[in-house]
């Protein structure tokens, strides 16, 4: 049975250039709250789609030698288009809405004329500065620096005969509404939008234009066209049947639960889309929520500052479940985030290679090794080892649920990966591989295993909504059904039993090597971006190296568990390392001044992601750290409760 509706919509995305992970970021975060909803058992509509008109892709059209709509079309439906890109990044929407069609013109003129109607849209002459590219007409106190305070671009002079929409009228009721409801978030933007747009004073909208013909015509009018902001907000309705007979879901979807968008078009959102509701009457949207930028080295990514990352060249290389989960895992949704490929890829090994990819491998690998893939109904409880990761596991959903209805993806990804490193750290504290050694510890192993087991359901079902065909495959290998993936069964810890025999399946993330990746992808990014990015970075200081390139180096405690020379190197010494249940060799040149004995048993502190390197013929992977003395090593140690595997930062 239904929990009831929810319908959530992304802003529809102009079709004027390909569009890159500065789009797909806000798509990517909409669909995982349109999944997480269904998955609750809610009714979701998912509207996205493309908001064509304007003097921008006139002028494009013209530039390109076709017509505005063949333009759009080609953007739109055309090979790695709008519908390619949301295909690939497997975006789940319900409907898909494009401002020229028939339905959405024909009800754009309909409401145009009821405001009209209503008193609220008067003619005018307009007189003041214009941004083409972002298509509004500014005053000079609004201006920054004489430039486009949105996006910082020259503006002109322009003047015209105009519509324009009272929305000074309505300046005490949006004031209320963003400073005594929730409507607007995070808060942070709430303030923002009183200090610069309500308290210097709402002055009225110019509505219409006369300059350009790819719009709504004005019907009563013509020579005039809709303003595209007007075009394009009633979108959210018009998709769902609103002054149009092609759809029939108004009274079921309407209002919407939540808006989400980029914040440079929350005033757009937060003010003047109320406004035009309260004028043709019409309840509000529940909720707007801003998202920051995906920037890089401060600007925002966007073609104009020839700093886009194509998304194909990701999702085709890492996945489409890895950039999902990085896109919402790396950036607090509300704030901007710096996007690097070094990021991306650290994350990737880290968070999906390490952490749960190596939780489930290894889980599935040991209940195939200990028990033939099927785990006996005899299982001993040990409350000491198991409490914490039970517990964490019984309050996981929750508290995943809290994060989700706040939109907060990264605190509800930081839920799940908690316990997925707590169940790593379970593994080394209850150390399977000796257990199996006695076949009076079948019992306990059994139940340490079903723990596993247990963390990998719970943890990849709630990671569903963020990365569908990754959790999908997780359930697989644990040999899961539908039924234990379901929001009911992810509160229920204890329950499960396998349908099959569970056997080691294959590696859905294996580790990346950054630096071979960084290299490609240099490679492939385009040579204007690559002199641009170069240019950037000649005068920057060196010899600091920022808080993102000291994340890059993985560093993790390893316990020593064999040492030997190496023959014919009187400097080197070959260790046998265990991190969280996986055996590494590492060579280093510390026989100087310690003997295999003084190493075996100590935990010592390990470069984790160094590529492999040859010396004296022995492969070694990884790096300890060691102080210089004079010219003496002394290698740094651990304490023994420390486990292995832990981070080290
Ligand atoms: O604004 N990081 O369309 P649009 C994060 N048609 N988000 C980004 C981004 C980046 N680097 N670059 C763009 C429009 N976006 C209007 C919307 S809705 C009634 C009309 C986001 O294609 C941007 O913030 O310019 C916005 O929310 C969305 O992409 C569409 O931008």
């Amino acid at each position: 049975m239904s929990k009831g509706k929810f319908y959530i919509t992304t802003p529809i995305y102009y079709p004027s250039d390909k569009l890159h992970i500065g789009h797909a970021y806000c798509t990517v975060a909409t669909d995982t709250m349109a999944r997480y909803k269904r998955f609750q058992g809610y009714d979701v509509m998912f509207l996205t789609g493309v908001d064509e008109h304007g003097q921008k892709i006139e002028e494009k059209a013209k530039a390109a030698g076709v017509t505005p709509q063949q333009f759009v079309d080609n953007i739109v439906k055309g090979d790695r288009g709008i519908l390619d890109l949301w295909k690939l990044m497997n975006i789940s929407y319900d409907r898909f809405i494009r401002t020229t069609d028939d339905y959405h013109v024909e009800a754009i003129q309909k409401i145009f004329r009821k405001m009209y109607d209503n008193g609220d849209i008067y003619k005018g002459a307009y007189k003041g500065m214009y941004c083409t590219p972002c298509e509004s007409f500014w005053t000079e106190s609004q201006l920054v620096d004489g430039k486009c305070p949105d996006c910082g671009r020259e503006v002109h002079y322009a003047e015209e005969e105009a519509y324009f929409f009272r929305l000074s009228k309505y300046a005490e009721p949006v004031r209320k509404l963003l400073t005594e409801t929730d409507f607007l978030e995070p808060k942070s933007r709430v303030n923002e939008m009183v200090n610069n747009f309500i308290d210097p004073g709402l002055e009225d909208l110019c509505v219409s234009r006369t300059s350009f013909n790819w719009g709504v015509p004005v019907d009563f009018d013509p020579g005039h066209v809709v303003y595209v902001w007007v075009d394009a907000l009633f979108n959210y309705m018009t998709a769902l049947g609103y002054m149009n007979s092609a759809h029939d879901e108004l009274s079921k979807f309407w209002p919407a639960d939540v808006h989400f968008v980029g914040k440079e078009i929350v005033r757009f959102h937060s003010i003047i889309w109320p406004a035009m509701l309260m004028s043709v009457g019409e309840p509000l949207p529940k909720k707007v929520f801003g998202h920051g930028w995906l920037v890089i080295d401060g600007k925002k990514m966007g073609k104009s500052f020839g700093n886009v990352v194509d998304p194909y060249v990701l999702a085709e290389r890492y996945g489409v479940d890895a950039l999902r989960y990085f896109l919402l895992r790396e950036f607090p949704f509300g704030s901007d985030g710096n996007f690097s490929n070094e990021l991306l890829i650290s994350r990737i090994n880290s968070d999906l290679a390490n952490d749960i990819g190596n939780l489930v491998s290894r889980s599935a690998a040991m209940v195939e090794k200990y028990f033939g893939g099927v785990l006996p109904a005899e299982r001993a409880k040990n409350d000491a080892e198991d409490a914490e990761l039970v517990s964490m596991l019984r309050a996981l959903r929750g508290e995943y649920e809290a994060h989700m209805e706040q939109y907060a993806f990264q605190s509800a990804l930081m839920d799940v990966f908690k316990v997925i490193s707590r169940a790593n750290k379970y593994i080394d504290e209850t150390a399977p591989w000796i257990l199996a050694k006695d076949e009076a510890n079948m019992p306990r192993l059994a139940e340490v295993l079903y723990n596993l087991i247990e963390t990998v359901r719970i943890c990849s079902s709630l990671l569903v909504p963020f990365m569908p065909e990754s959790a999908e495959k997780f359930r697989r290998q644990i040999c899961a059904g539908e039924k234990d993936f379901t929001w009911d069964a992810a509160a229920e810890y204890g329950k499960f039993a396998p349908e099959a025999k569970i056997t080691k399946g294959e590696n859905v993330f294996p580790r990346l090597d950054l630096k071979k990746e960084l290299a490609e992808l240099e490679a492939v990014s385009k040579p204007a971006e690559k002199a641009e990015a170069k240019s950037k970075t000649a005068d920057e200081p060196v010899g600091l190296i920022s808080i993102d390139d000291f994340r890059k180096v993985d560093l993790r405690v390893a316990k020593v568990v064999a040492c030997e020379s190496v023959p014919k190197a009187d400097k080197l010494l070959c260790l046998k390392l265990e991190v969280a249940g996986e055996e590494r060799t590492v060579v280093s040149g510390i026989a100087k001044w310690y003997k295999p004995d003084d190493l075996i048993g100590k935990k010592v502190a390990l470069v984790y992601n160094l590529q492999p390197a040859k010396l004296r013929g022995v492969e070694s992977c990884g790096m300890i750290l060691a102080a210089s003395v004079g010219d003496a090593a002394r290698v740094i140690f651990f304490d023994d409760d420390v486990p292995t595997g832990s981070k080290i930062s």
